[in-house]
């Protein structure tokens, strides 16, 4: 099998690797999320072993782009102890498995040889996009105008530039224009500018010839030639500085750029959807954007809404992120319509993300396959708003929860109590000291 290690532990990588060739894998291994991309897109790899924690480019992240280079890439996240959210997560991103760190051989090689076995007839995995607009739910007027709006500019040879709140879908919204346009075959290369400091992110973008700096051993292709064809995803380009910014927009005006050190220009046909989630036209007026690259981006542009201006969406995002949710048990989740209330009183400020994080904890936390309005409020951070829909006691969330799990059960205290995990016994005690008694018929 052709395996990928991507762990920025050098003595884990190497370790790894090496047992796994005398095992009889082929193993290539790098300690960073960019070159991990780099090496999905020029050869293919059955199973990417990717750690979590990586200092320039997350494993979530990395999966993610992994799923999009190679779709039939099978990725496991390594995570370290505690980190379950992450892995999580990373399983809703597309991740294929998880294993908590320090990981067995064995349990790696039962992975790879699960791997091995499905291969062969490929499975026809369920599309987590179904009903949607590449993966995007909800029937808002707010949603459907931006999806009239990536429908309008997905074809467009202009640069293109997404709007909006930290979590309101600008990465997915980049997505669909890449995916539904006519470049759709060809690379989709994301890019944070907030995450790489100045001179990485001009040499990520750019490369650099070999010679170019003390360092500089061999020649490194940029992403601007990786994604030669497609779309490159320029996220959070209010945190790119002006000298990155004048190079991009020499490259916008011809298409042209030079690699660190080089002599000539090299041509590439690449595509730029960039995101903020800054005011575009503050970040121009205090001169920290280049006005004329503000202009060169501003033709297709496309503005996300916050999820508190298009609350219609949330019952239609609740159903999309609970059928991708499984509860510890196997079984599917829904969720009660008083639930849905205590969704919709509640502003998010964190927008559909953190509607998402909510909703996976509830599913893990929720233990009847039912969410109710008091597993929600729990979890929702207290406002002045939830305040109104929550009590803040929790005895009275654990009486609630328990009458309300009965009541699913169908008052069957044995079956209650298994369903809760907790011992019958234990049941009876809290429904006698909360005076919970099965109403008259
Ligand atoms: N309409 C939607 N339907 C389904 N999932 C959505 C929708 N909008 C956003 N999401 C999900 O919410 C999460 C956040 O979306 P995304 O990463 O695109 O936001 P963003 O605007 O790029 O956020 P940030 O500014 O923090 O980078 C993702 O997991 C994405 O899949
Ligand atoms: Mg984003």
């Amino acid at each position: 099998m052709e395996l990928l290690i991507v762990d920025d532990d050098n003595a884990f990588r190497k370790s790894v690797s090496m047992a796994l060739e005398r095992r009889g894998h082929s193993v290539a291994s790098t300690g960073a999320g960019p070159e991990a991309m780099r090496m999905a897109a020029g050869a293919r790899f059955d199973v990417a072993f990717v750690d979590m924690k990586m200092p320039e480019m997350s494993g979530v992240e990395l999966v993610r782009e992994l799923r999009h280079i190679q779709p039939g890439l099978r990725t496991v996240i390594l995570t370290g102890h505690g980190s379950i959210d992450g892995a999580v997560e990373a399983i809703k991103t597309g991740a294929w498995h998880y294993l908590t760190k320090p990981c067995e051989l064995d349990n790696m090689e039962a992975l790879i040889r699960a791997a091995y076995k499905e291969a062969a007839p490929a499975p026809v995995a369920p599309d987590p996009t179904a009903g949607t607009y590449h993966g995007m739910a909800g029937g808002s007027r707010a949603l459907m105008g931006v999806i009239a709006a990536i429908r309008c500019v997905k074809d467009s040879p202009f640069p293109a530039l997404i709007t909006g709140e930290s979590g309101t879908g600008k990465e997915l919204a980049s997505r669909a224009i890449h995916f539904d346009g006519v470049r759709r075959t060809k690379p989709f290369i994301a890019i944070n500018c907030a995450s790489l400091k100045p001179e990485l992110l001009e040499n990520e973008l750019f490369g650099h010839v070999r010679g170019a700096f003390t360092g500089a051993i061999v020649n490194k292709e940029g992403l601007l030639k990786v994604a030669d064809g497609g779309t490159i995803f320029i996220d959070e380009i209010g945190d790119m500085n002006l000298t990155v910014q004048a190079s991009l927009l020499r490259f916008l005006e011809g298409g042209r750029f030079r690699q660190l050190g080089a002599t000539v220009e090299t041509q590439v046909d690449v595509r730029v959807v960039a995101a903020i989630n800054k005011d575009m036209e503050e970040e121009v007026r205090l001169k920290r954007f280049r006005h004329d690259l503000y202009y060169r981006l501003n033709v297709c542009r496309i503005d996300l809404p916050p999820l508190r201006k298009r609350m219609e969406d949330v019952p239609a995002l609740a159903r999309h992120f609970l059928g991708a949710s499984r509860t510890a048990g196997g079984t599917t989740v829904d969720i009660a319509p008083a639930a849905v209330d205590a969704l919709n009183a509640y502003d998010w400020p964190g927008n559909v993300r953190e509607l998402m994080n909510v909703l996976s904890r509830a599913a893990l936390l929720c233990k009847d396959s039912v969410i109710t309005r008091w597993l929600i409020a729990s979890i929702l951070p207290s406002s002045d708003r939830t305040q109104s829909v929550v009590l803040p006691c929790l005895e009275e969330i654990e009486k609630r929860h328990l009458h309300e799990s009965l009541r699913c059960n169908g008052w069957n205290v044995s079956r209650t109590s298994q369903s809760l995990g907790i011992d019958r016994r234990t049941l009876q005690r809290k429904m006698k000291r909360y005076h919970i008694a099965r109403p008259p018929a």
